[in-house]
Order: C-alpha cells, then sequence, then structure tokens
C-alpha cells in the first residue's frame, strides 16, 4: 500500500564500513530502515491535517476545488523540494481531495517505454498517477510521458527493424503528480507540461511543533509542550527528521525516565543520539571542524574535504552541505568550501586560518596554540 521509494540517499546505499552509522541516520532527510512502517501510520491524510506549506496549501486547493467544480482531472501538478518535506505525503492527499485512486510508481522503475505504457495503459478515468523522483526517469519514457499529458494518448512501438509500426493508444484522462528532490535535473520540456508546480520549503520549528505533537497523538507518547519544542527546533526544518527524533526520544524515556517527554528529557536524550542545539550531527561537525581546524577555513575542495572526514564526497555534499549551507555555516565558491564566521563561532573557535591555503594551515594547525 505504502510506495517506500528509496530516496536518493547516498548513506542509506551500499554505505559499507562507515563507522557509527546510526548517530549521523538520525538526521538524514532521507527515508531510512525503519522509517517506512511508521510514516504510514503519521502521514496526513488531508489538506486539512498537513501542516505548514501555507502558500502551496493555498494553490492546491484552488486547483483541486477548481477542477472539481468543472468536472474534469486538474492540471499535472508537480512537487518539488528537498527529501522528508511531505511531498509523497502531499501526492497521496491530492487523490485522496479528489476521490481518485492513485498508482505510485518512480522514475528509476520507468526504465522502459514499455514500462510507462503497461501503467498508463491500466488507468482509469480521473486516476492519480504518482511517479517519485521523476527527474531519474529514461529518455524514452520521458517522451512518451510528453505525450501522454498532453493528449491523452501513446504511440506503442511493435517489433523492429523495417518492419516495425507504431500503434496509437488512449490513455483514459489523468493526473500525473510527479516529485523531485532535484527539479534543475528536470529537462523544460516535461517541466513545461506541469500546470502546477509546488515549490515545498523547510518548516518553522513552531510547524515542527504541531507535526510532532499530532505524531506524539497518534503514537500515544506522552509528549510535552516545552519537550516538542526543544525536538522540532533541532529538526533541521524537515518533518521526517522532526517524527524520527521524536522517536528516538521515546526511547530513551521509557527506557531511562518515566515515559514522558520535557524539555530536559529530550535534551538529555538528544546529546546521547548526537544531536546538537542547532540539529548538527557529528558528520556535519567533522566536516565544520576539519575545514576549520585542518584547512584554516577553506576554500578547500569537496573531495579533500571528504577524505579528511573518511566520507563519501556524495555523502558530503548531499547530505551534510544543503544543511550547513542553509544555517549559513558553510559557503561553496568557485574555489572550494568555505567555512562562515558562524561555524568558527559554532565550534567555539576564534575565525582564524585567514587565507592561509590548505598545506600551510593543516602545517601549522599542531602548532599553533588552537583553542
Ligand atoms: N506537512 C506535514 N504535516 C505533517 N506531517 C508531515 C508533513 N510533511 C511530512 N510529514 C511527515 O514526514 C514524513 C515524510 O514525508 P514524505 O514521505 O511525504 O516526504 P517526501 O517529501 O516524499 O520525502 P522523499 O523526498 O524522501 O520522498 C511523512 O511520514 C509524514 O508523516
Ligand atoms: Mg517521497
Amino acid at each position: 500500500m505504502t510506495a517506500s521509494p528509496a530516496g536518493p540517499d547516498p548513506r542509506a546505499v551500499g554505505d559499507v564500513g562507515h563507522v557509527g552509522d546510526e548517530p549521523e541516520d538520525t538526521t538524514n532527510p532521507g527515508q531510512i530502515p525503519g522509517d517506512a512502517a511508521v510514516e504510514a501510520s503519521i502521514r496526513p491524510r488531508s489538506l486539512g491535517e498537513f501542516v505548514g506549506q501555507v502558500r502551496v496549501r493555498e494553490q492546491l486547493e484552488l486547483v483541486l476545488t477548481g477542477a472539481k467544480l468543472r468536472g474534469t482531472p486538474p492540471d499535472h501538478v508537480l512537487l518539488a523540494g528537498p527529501p522528508g518535506l511531505g511531498k509523497t505525503s502531499l501526492a497521496m492527499i491530492i487523490a485522496a481531495e479528489l476521490g481518485a485512486a492513485i498508482r505510485l510508481t518512480s522514475g528509476p522503475a520507468l526504465e522502459r517505454a514499455g514500462d510507462l505504457a503497461a501503467m498508463l495503459s491500466n488507468l482509469v478515468e480521473g486516476d492519480v498517477l504518482f511517479i517519485d523522483e521523476i527527474h531519474r526517469i529514461a529518455r524514452p519514457a520521458e517522451e512518451m510521458l510528453y505525450l501522454a499529458m498532453e493528449d491523452f494518448r501513446v504511440d506503442v512501438m511493435v517489433g523492429k527493424g523495417p518492419g516495425a509500426t507504431s500503434i496509437p493508444l488512449e490513455v483514459a484522462p489523468f493526473t500525473l503528480v510527479g516529485a523531485t528532490t532535484r527539479s534543475g535535473q528536470l529537462t523544460s520540456p516535461l517541466r513545461d507540461r506541469f500546470g502546477f508546480t509546488a515549490h515545498m520549503e523547510f518548516y518553522s520549528p513552531g510547524e515542527l511543533t504541531r507535526v510532532i505533537t499530532r505524531s506524539a497523538a497518534i503514537l500515544d507518547i506522552d509528549l510535552r509542550p516545552d519537550g516538542a519544542d526543544e525536538i522540532a527546533r533541532r529538526s533541521r526544518g524537515t518533518p521526517r527528521i522532526a517524527n524520527r527524533l521524536l522517536r528516538r526520544v521515546r526511547d530513551y524515556t521509557q527506557v531511562r525516565a518515566d515515559g514522558s517527554i520535557t524539555h530536559d528529557i529530550a535534551r538529555a536524550a538528544l546529546a546521547v543520539y548526537d544531536v546538537d542545539e542547532l540539529g548538527l550531527d557529528r558528520l556535519d561537525r567533522s566536516v565544520l571542524s576539519a575545514l576549520c581546524r585542518s584547512f584554516g577555513g577553506g576554500p578547500v575542495g569537496l573531495t579533500t574535504l571528504a577524505v579528511a572526514v573518511g566520507e563519501e564526497p556524495t555523502t558530503v555534499e548531499e547530505v551534510c552541505e544543503p544543511f550547513l549551507v542553509r544555517v549559513g555555516m558553510l559557503a561553496r565558491t568557485r574555489q572550494g568550501r568555505v567555512a562562515t564566521p558562524a561555524a568558527w563561532s559554532h565550534l567555539g573557535l576564534a575565525a582564524g586560518g585567514g587565507s592561509a591555503g590548505a598545506a600551510e594551515a593543516t602545517l601549522f594547525d599542531g602548532l599553533s596554540s588552537g583553542t
């Protein structure tokens, strides 16, 4: 029932021999093992239950209500935004609000045009077709999708070589809902065929407090308001992380305390899981620390930085950096990664290094009195 498409999550896939996966997975915005089952139970089911994203919700409400008034399927919808912000939830809500059935697939699953043709030919009028990670759809399937989105028909090629013929096939009018964490990777012909694009934004701590207060009620967790605020503040603006931290803090309080989640309990628990005041985890701090302590604050190349912290460059780039950039601690420049004054102060260091080159900084690192 629940789609659990593996997100573009470099840590969850093929991550061999990395020491201490557990603590860092805590703040991974992608889906990790164990999330899927719980997420299914706490997913918001209607636009009314969907917290935050005020603009997107208002826009979507108009799109859906207009379509219902006209009695036609709404325009195709593209949901764009970072992992864990509620794209899959919203896709299901769209279908629910329309009273339509939803068919789930994903870009990587549509390797051949035939895969898509099979999907399309099974649609019933008014159905919602959800394609997750739509930026990863294979080219032939994408081209078939253009025609299906525009004219509700496809041309299916039968046979090979000179004898090949194309058979036109009608598709029932449907609504495509595409989700992507990388809207920049969509080709423009595909992007242009969506009538409405929802740009999902990170959530405020207040909104995340509402998300986990709702989840706690469903999961029967005794979450106090000050405990909720503390968890929300450290959740990187991401509901999936907030819900996950809530579960980890529940484990802590059930094992070591009385089962309730107060401010003090949340703080103590999150310290155990290595999630700091701002939601940085151990890997984030290692990256900043290497950048400041070993490379004098940069600029330093991604690969060098990744080697310094013993991680894959893609993990550093896709998991750590987006958050560090967003909180203003790291800048990506043409010359390389640079630590901002906020990074130095978060590490409790005096901004230093100046424009010292990497090698020089490493050399002097051990000699200077440091901290
Ligand atoms: N606005 C919201 N209100 C309440 N809960 C939310 C909201 N957005 C997301 N969630 C919760 O966060 C979890 C993750 O959301 P979802 O799976 O929809 O994210 P996603 O954007 O599809 O992520 P990915 O890019 O990894 O596929 C859901 O289980 C849901 O419970
Ligand atoms: Mg999703």
